[in-house]
């Protein structure tokens, strides 16, 4: 019998928002992804407030690699290498997870990676359906990022093709949820009221997709002027005594932004002639959301991946399934002397 031998154990570390989180991974293996948030110390401010995303992590980061072991059934002792996100992401958060990765390297005497959170996204998709042939477009949405990526070779090759030049996906479905007195983190709240409602009852603008827009900004997004026309439209009603139709409201919101994101995602796929598509992010949540991108990538035949919903938000495992694609391809640790990069550039997988 042919002895094969096992792959690397890796620890992935990632504190970039408001999760903190700790995975092991083996190659493309998932072991343990274990996921502290602090979303609930969010909600009455609306939003993310950095210091206290920190003050979290602070608090979970032993707990949350604790359980993350345990889970794996695996000792600090086993680990082969470590990964941890550099950036991008809320500078004081990204600390946390980085004190932490550069203490245990130096405590365990393995290499350290300073890995990108935006291709961790991509590399999360490896955990689902295993090794992605390359090349892939991913469209990233969440409350923090919308990009569309290319990922040449998970490794050390990735390109940023759009991105929003405002808020994020998720930014405006909270702010559109709290303009229509739905809670915060809006994205659940306002899929749950579209249920009910009408979605081409209302036209709503679709950012950046004009013929002058699309020469210029063919695969970015904008967000702000669609937020606009919501709170515009809800004032007029009430204004006028009307009471605002909730549902159809949030309805014809979440379609403007499936609309945008999938139209522009399925563009790049064709013009880049790329025949797979990683959907990530939270807001990949969004039933509406996956099933016109589903929809759209089958009549354009791209094949869609898209990991389960705890590898798509925020995690651990993502990064430790980056590190090693960066460890099996013998690319150099980062060291200990690194900072983290808050804007990191999604070209730099490894810093
Ligand atoms: O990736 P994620 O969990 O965290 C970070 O942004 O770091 O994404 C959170 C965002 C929030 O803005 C939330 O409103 C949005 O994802 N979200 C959704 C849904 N579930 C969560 N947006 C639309 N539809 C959903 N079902
Ligand atoms: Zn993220």
């Amino acid at each position: 019998m042919e002895l094969v031998a096992e792959q690397p154990l890796i620890l992935g570390i990632e504190t970039s928002c408001d999760e903190t989180g700790v995975g092991l991974v083996r190659g493309t293996t998932l072991l343990a992804n274990a996921v502290a948030s602090s979303v609930d110390e969010h909600v009455r401010f609306g939003g993310v407030v950095p210091e206290v995303a920190s003050r979290a992590h602070l608090e979970a980061i032993v707990p949350t690699l604790d359980r993350a072991l345990t889970d794996a059934q695996v000792t600090l002792d086993d680990v082969d290498a470590i990964a941890v996100t550099a950036g991008p992401g809320l500078a004081g958060a990204l600390m946390v997870g980085v004190s932490a990765a550069k203490a245990l390297s130096i405590a365990l005497g393995k290499p350290l990676y300073g890995v990108n959170h935006l291709v961790g996204h991509v590399a999360a998709e490896q955990l689902e359906n295993g090794p992605l042939t390359e090349p892939v477009v991913a469209l990233l949405v969440s409350g923090g990022h919308t990009e569309i990526l290319q990922v040449t070779e998970i490794a050390n090759a990735a390109e940023l093709l759009g991105q929003t030049l405002d808020d994020a996906a998720g930014e405006a479905f909270d702010k559109v949820a709290r303009l229509i007195g739905l809670k915060y983190p809006g994205g659940p709240h306002i899929q749950r009221a579209a249920e009910e409602g009408d979605a081409s009852s209302i036209w709503f603008p679709r950012g950046l997709t004009s013929q002058r827009d699309m020469s210029r900004h063919r695969y970015d997004f904008s967000f702000s002027g669609l937020k606009t026309a919501v709170a515009r439209w809800v004032e007029t009603a009430e204004r006028e005594g009307r009471s605002v139709p909730v549902p159809d409201v949030a309805a014809a919101f979440q379609e403007a932004v499936a609309d945008v994101l999938t139209r522009k995602a399925v563009l790049a796929c064709r013009e880049r002639d790329v025949r797979t598509m990683v959907l990530a992010g939270g807001v990949a949540a969004n039933s509406r959301i996956r099933d016109l991108t589903r929809e759209r990538c089958a009549e354009a035949g791209i094949e869609l991946r898209q990991p389960r919903l705890s590898l798509c938000t925020d995690n651990g495992a993502m990064i430790a399934a980056l590190g090693a694609a960066v460890v099996e391809h013998g690319l150099p640790p980062s060291g200990l002397e690194f900072a983290t990069d808050s804007s990191l550039p999604v070209t730099q997988v490894v810093i």
